[in-house]
């Protein structure tokens, strides 16, 4: 009732799940297990998708990540995730009543495969940050680290996968860790898009934003410049909690 998007969030995080939205967030898992709910930014009163604060002023992460990259990929690129969302989910509930025409099903669906994905992807991007040496950087610990160095044979391995990847992704794109849960490992998959080339019933662990609004203002062209510093700013623990979440 009053649903103006005809589904209620549990509904929402659940079709965006099974539709990839963060298809790395995957079908075991969905969005809501890996981001408390209450930083999804589900507006329960609208309805709608908003766009959490960052969870660190700005400039928390200099000189690694710069303030005006911060600004302009969260107060622009995030936000216009968030509307392509909403605009998704709107368009589906109006082919649902009739309002909109159903022959648009695939577009609007791959919208929300995508806005949504992003949306999600974000949440996690900034999560996984932290300010260099106030929880970032550093190397894993407990069952993280003890996971890394099983299934990649240290974590200079894991390290130099993980930096491989993120440096050839082709296009725009992500880098993930991620835990498949049904065999308990880790793997370092590549992402095109938000959306693209993940691996099913995956759940993510960290991942790294390698479109060039993510970088191109302070690292231009230099990728890999970029993969390196962020290494500075990974917030492990945070890391290690979604592997037991996981495994839960
Ligand atoms: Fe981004």
């Amino acid at each position: 009732m009053g649903d103006t998007l005809g589904m209620d969030r549990r509904t929402a995080v659940g079709a965006m799940a099974g539709l990839g939205v963060a298809a790395v967030a995957g079908t075991a898992m969905g969005a809501g297990d890996s981001i408390p709910r209450s930083e999804l930014g589900w507006d329960a009163q609208k309805k709608e998708y908003t766009l959490p604060p960052l969870p660190y002023a700005y400039d928390a992460l200099e000189p690694h990540i710069d303030e005006q990259t911060m600004r302009l990929h969260h107060d622009k690129h995030h936000a216009g995730y968030v509307r392509g969302l909403n605009r998704a989910l709107a368009a589906l509930a109006g082919i649902r009543s009739g309002e909109v025409d159903a022959s648009l099903i695939k577009h609007w669906s791959r919208e929300l495969s995508f806005h949504g994905s992003g949306h999600v992807n974000h949440l996690l991007f900034w999560a996984g940050m932290a300010p260099a040496g106030e929880g970032g950087g550093g190397e894993p610990t407990g069952a993280l680290a003890e996971a890394i160095a099983r299934d990649f044979g240290s974590f200079q391995a894991f390290t130099a996968q993980f930096q491989a990847a993120a440096g050839a992704v082709e296009g725009s794109g992500w880098a993930w860790l991620v835990h498949e849960p049904l065999a308990d490992r880790l793997m370092v998959i590549q992402m095109e898009k938000h959306q693209d080339l993940t691996v099913s019933g995956v759940n993510p662990i960290l991942g790294i934003d390698v479109w060039e609004h993510a970088y191109y203002l302070r690292y231009q062209n230099r990728r890999k410049a970029y993969v390196k510093a962020f290494s500075n700013v990974i917030n492990w623990t945070r890391a290690d909690d979604l592997l037991a979440r996981s495994r839960a």
